[in-house]
């Protein structure tokens, strides 16, 4: 069974694209005329000339939009296409989960004429300036070292790519792990934290006194006195990049 058939159940809920992330990705996919989503999800970020979604996790398929480009239940280990199949090939917030990431990588390289297009994040970056993992939920920080593809390397297997940081606003709509940055009281939702894998999968006992421990410092004005300074920021670095690499 695909992680997402039991992570993604209420994806749809917590995790609306934001416009301002989907300029930056229609940005980077230039004027490329047909685009291959992989890892697709639900569909967020796929402008109108995407011609193919792949996605292992027939849950997330589901929550895809009528209308929305169709289908396919593949992995990108093993993209069941032809090379060259597309000018573009995006792939969001998705490679952290694959198990290959090198041989997903290279089948990218593999089926894009042009352009691709990942948006990943710096762990290096994310754990030092996300108050979150730093302070609270050192296990969360610790398992996405596990899983994060160093910035660097990614590079390397896509045959050089641009690297572009793409800040989060602090009214981001899409609550991935560190969209709610400057909302602290949002981490105390289970809502929101059942649409983050980082969370799901750390375990709710791992994260419990962290949790606990944000809680209490909410409750007393703490975390508002140490972070003031977040809090007149409409924007924040916190790891995300972008990589565009020319095929
Ligand atoms: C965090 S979601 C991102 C979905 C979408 N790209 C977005 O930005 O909303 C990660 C997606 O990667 C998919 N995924 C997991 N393993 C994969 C693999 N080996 N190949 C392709 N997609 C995979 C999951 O099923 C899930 O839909």
């Amino acid at each position: 069974m695909a992680i997402y058939d039991t992570l993604g159940t209420t994806y749809g809920l917590t995790r609306r694209p934001d416009p301002r992330i989907a300029a930056r990705i229609h940005a980077a996919l230039g004027d490329s005329a047909e685009v291959i989503n992989v890892g697709a999800g639900t569909g967020s970020y796929e402008p109108p000339r995407t011609v193919l979604a792949v996605e292992p996790s027939q849950v997330m398929i589901a929550q895809r939009l009528p209308g929305a480009a169709p289908a396919v239940c593949a992995v990108a280990e093993r993209l069941p296409l032809r090379t060259g199949a597309a000018d573009a090939v995006m792939a969001l917030l998705t490679v952290h989960h694959w198990t290959d990431p090198a041989a997903g990588l290279a089948e990218l390289r593999r089926v894009a004429r042009r352009r691709i297009v990942v948006l990943t994040w710096d762990q290096a970056v994310f754990r030092e300036r996300f108050w979150l993992v730093r302070d609270y939920l050192p296990s969360a920080a610790a398992y996405d070292d596990t899983r994060a593809v160093p910035i660097g390397r990614l590079a390397e297997l896509l045959g050089g790519a641009r690297v572009e940081p793409v800040p989060v606003p602090h009214d981001c709509t899409d609550g991935f792990g560190a969209a709610f940055w400057r909302r602290p009281d949002a981490y105390l939702d289970p809502r929101v934290r059942a649409g983050i894998s980082l969370f799901a999968q750390t375990g709710e006992d791992a994260l419990a006194p962290g949790l606990a421990a944000l809680g209490d410092d909410l409750a007393t004005g703490r975390w508002h006195e140490r972070h003031a300074g977040l809090l007149t920021l409409d924007s924040m670095d916190v790891g995300y990049r972008l990589l565009i690499a020319d095929s």
